[in-house]
């Protein structure tokens, strides 16, 4: 078994769309990549696996420790790894420590968080082989308060911004980019201008992929709030509650453990 290439991910623009979820452990890892393009161990993990309000204090000793554990278990599916908040501020800095985390964890390509400041780091990387996804609209990274998070490309001028930001991405090298965030019509134009595939999320379905975080499309998100682009498959919250408490009655009524568990 190979694990797809960035190469066979580009070539499913305009012939199948690309599907992408975010894992951070091994037993999760096992079982999706069975199924997805692209497996993302995203900084994201702050607030799902660390209960954090933002990903501002994750850091890299986290992100190498859980994308090793994914990508260990990844057979098939493309990996991408976030490069955490405040580890690329520079050229220098920014590709010492994508090779730590590429190095340490086997993942294909990183992630980082773009806007017009940081082109030349996606350029540099790029000229030294490193595969670099691209990751625009509402920057996650830049928010200490997730509440405070609005759509971006309402008016004309961000439009063309924002178009033009990822128009010039994909000049530096991007091979992927990620769409968070806006508005329909700017990301159906997007993924029309660019020859890179476009992977939405709370974008529009005309993005040549979806991402979408594992907790929330299990439903064991711990967010109260949940925005409009989650969509949830199942209901693990309600699972877990049932089995913990039968548990533990179990346990109190001396049910559990019985013959067969014992040696
Ligand atoms: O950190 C993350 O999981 C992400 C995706 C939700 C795009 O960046």
């Amino acid at each position: 078994m190979t694990k797809k290439t960035i190469k066979a991910i580009q070539q499913q623009k305009g012939q199948r769309k690309i599907t992408c979820l975010t894992a951070y452990t091994a037993s999760i890892a096992k079982i999706i990549d069975n199924y997805v393009d692209i497996i993302l161990i995203g900084d994201s993990l702050g607030s799902t696996i660390y209960g954090m309000k933002n990903t501002q204090k994750v850091t890299l000793e986290m992100m190498k420790a859980h994308g090793r554990a994914v990508s260990q278990c990844c057979k098939k599916a493309f990996t991408i790894i976030d490069m955490p908040f405040n580890t690329y501020n520079n050229n220098k800095e920014a590709l010492a420590n994508v090779k730590k985390i590429i190095n340490y964890t086997k993942c294909q390509s990183v992630k980082i968080e773009t806007d017009e400041s940081n082109i030349e780091i996606v350029n540099h990387l790029t000229k030294n082989k490193i595969k670099v996804v691209s990751h625009i609209g509402v920057t996650p990274q830049k928010y200490k308060n997730f509440n405070k998070i609005r759509t971006v490309g309402k008016m004309p001028n961000e439009k063309e911004k924002i178009l033009n930001l990822a128009l010039n991405l994909e000049k530096a090298g991007s091979c992927l980019i990620v769409l968070e965030c806006m508005k329909e019509s700017l990301a159906k134009n997007i993924s029309k201008k660019l020859k890179i595939p476009t992977i939405g999320i709370g974008a529009s379905k005309d993005c040549d992929g979806q991402v979408l975080v594992i907790d929330d499309i299990l439903g064991i998100s711990s967010s109260e709030t949940k925005p409009k682009f989650v969509k949830s498959y199942a209901n693990f919250e309600f699972i877990i509650n049932k089995s913990v408490k039968k548990y533990c009655l179990d346990v109190i009524n001396k049910k559990f453990p019985n013959k067969k568990n014992v040696y």
